[in-house]
């Protein structure tokens, strides 16, 4: 519960001050879980990416679906054969946020689709959902202890205490929908998990 009192905070503290939107909440504890099999498997090479709330949860999403500039969707990997979605493991959790492919660092266009890029969802400090989003300072922020992310620049550590950047999902394009790629850059979540 420390987790969803953190976040319901730091999104209150947010509501007063410079920061945009907050994503919800529900995704993380819903899925508390670990289960086995393929809902639990990691991202794998040529799955689509379904939104996780919102008006078209459950929905593949598409380029066009992410506003230019950001925020931040929070979406969870699909299998496209079989239609599993892999919720079944709270890593799964990906923000996925699109931009101009020119405003983008080198190493992260590489990896991006239609200028689409995709991160770990879970914060690298203690493991809570990136769930918000700075419209001032155009980063991604997690509400939990304000750490912040440049989504430009392989969401590289711009401020508070999270210890190493978000892991990339590399994607490509398949027409105007957003696979991935590959699988995460580095491991996923805060040092002890
Ligand atoms: S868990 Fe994200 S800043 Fe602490």
């Amino acid at each position: 519960m420390e987790e969803e009192r953190g976040s319901s905070f730091g999104c209150k503290l947010a509501r007063r001050s410079m920061l945009g939107a907050c994503l919800g909440m529900v995704p993380w504890l819903a899925h508390a879980d670990e289960t086995s099999g393929p809902a639990a498997s990691p991202p794998q090479v040529g799955d689509r990416l379904v939104f996780l709330t919102g008006e078209k949860k459950g929905q593949v999403v598409r380029v066009d679906d992410l506003p230019l500039g950001g925020p931040q969707v929070q979406a969870y990997p699909q299998d496209p054969k079989t239609g599993v979605v892999r919720d079944g493991s709270r890593l799964n959790l990906i923000i996925l946020a699109r931009f101009a492919p020119e405003d983008l660092s080198e190493e992260t266009r590489a990896r991006s689709a239609h200028g689409v890029v995709a991160y770990s969802g879970v914060c690298t400090h203690q493991g809570c959902p990136v769930n918000m989003w700075s419209n001032e300072l155009h980063v991604l922020f997690c509400s939990c202890h304000g750490s912040m992310y440049d989504p430009k620049n392989g969401a590289q550590v711009v401020g508070g205490p999270a210890p190493r950047p978000l892991p990339s999902l590399p994607l490509k394009a398949n027409s105007d929908i957003p696979v991935v790629a590959a699988g995460f850059t580095a491991r996923v979540g805060p040092e002890r998990y």
